[in-house]
C-alpha cells in the first residue's frame, strides 16, 4: 500500500481522459442529484462565513458561499489543481495533524472525506487541530465503514460482487490507508449528524429510491455511511 500523500501527489489528482484518477477509483456518475442534495444541505449549514478553512481540500475545493476560502492540503498536486478549479481561494501546503495557523484564526472549517485516511492514532490530533484553529463551527465528513451496519447489510449483494471481482482482478480497486472509528468515538468531539446515508454501493443499488432516502436520512445520523461531525465552539 502506497502512502496517502504519495498516492495523491503521483496518482489521485492526475487526470485520465479528463477525470481525476481518485474520482474514477472511488466514485461514480450515478446519483449525482442525490449527492448534490447532500452537499447543498451542508452548504446551507455552513452559510457564508468570513473565512472558511477547507482542510484537505483535494483538487476540487468545497463549493461554499464563504466570503473568503482558505484551502489546505499536504499534496502539492492537489493544491495546483485546486487553484485551477477555484480561482478566488487562498492555498497553503500543510498537514491536518499540525496546521500552520494560529488558534481561532478562521471563522469556520470544513473537512471532507479525509480524517479516515489519517493514521488511526492521529485522527484525534487532526480533529483537535481543526478545533484549535476554528473560532465558530467545524464540519467534518467522516466514513463509518464497517460501523454503518444497516448500509452494509442493504448493500451486501454488491459487496459480494465487488469482492469476487477483486479476486479475479486484484488491481481493480486501489488500496489506500483507511481506518474508521465508531460513532461513539466521533461523539466525543461533538454532535453527529448525517452528511450522506448511502455509500457508492447503496447509491448504485437503490438509485431509484434516492429521492426518498434524501428526505429521511437526516433521522438516521448513527446509521449514515458518511456521518457529519459538527463541533460548535460558540456553545
Ligand atoms: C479523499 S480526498 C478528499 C478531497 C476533498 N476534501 C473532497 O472531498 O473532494 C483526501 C485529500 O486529503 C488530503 N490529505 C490526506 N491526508 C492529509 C493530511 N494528513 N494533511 C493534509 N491533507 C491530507 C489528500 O492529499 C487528498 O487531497
Amino acid at each position: 500500500m502506497e502512502s496517502v500523500k504519495e498516492y495523491y501527489d503521483k496518482i489521485g489528482w492526475k487526470k485520465h481522459e479528463g477525470k481525476y484518477n481518485d474520482t474514477l477509483s472511488f466514485s461514480s456518475n450515478v446519483g449525482t442529484e442525490y449527492k448534490r442534495i447532500c452537499n447543498d444541505r451542508l452548504k446551507d449549514m455552513i452559510g457564508s462565513p468570513e473565512l472558511l478553512l477547507d482542510v484537505a481540500c483535494g483538487a476540487s475545493p468545497f463549493d461554499s458561499r464563504a466570503k473568503k476560502q482558505l484551502c489546505i492540503d499536504f499534496s502539492i498536486t492537489a493544491l495546483k489543481e485546486a487553484k485551477r478549479n477555484r480561482h478566488d481561494g487562498f492555498f497553503v501546503l500543510g498537514d491536518i495533524t499540525s496546521l500552520p495557523l494560529k488558534d481561532n484564526s478562521v471563522s469556520d472549517t470544513v473537512s471532507m472525506h479525509t480524517i479516515y485516511h489519517v493514521q488511526k492514532d492521529h485522527q484525534e490530533t487532526a480533529i483537535k487541530e481543526i478545533k484549535r484553529v476554528t473560532k465558530n463551527k467545524c464540519f467534518i465528513v467522516y466514513n463509518a465503514g464497517k460501523h454503518a451496519k444497516l448500509v452494509n447489510l442493504l448493500t451486501l449483494p454488491l459487496q459480494l460482487w465487488n469482492w469476487s471481482e477483486k479476486r479475479i482482478n486484484p488491481n481493480s480497486k486501489r488500496k489506500l490507508y483507511f481506518y474508521a472509528h465508531n460513532y461513539k468515538w466521533l461523539e466525543k468531539f461533538g454532535e453527529v449528524r448525517t452528511y450522506r446515508f448511502f455509500n457508492e454501493n447503496g447509491i448504485k443499488l437503490y438509485s431509484r429510491l434516492l429521492w426518498l432516502v434524501s428526505k429521511y436520512e437526516t433521522h438516521l445520523p448513527k446509521h449514515s455511511y458518511h456521518p457529519l461531525l459538527i463541533i460548535d465552539k460558540t456553545k
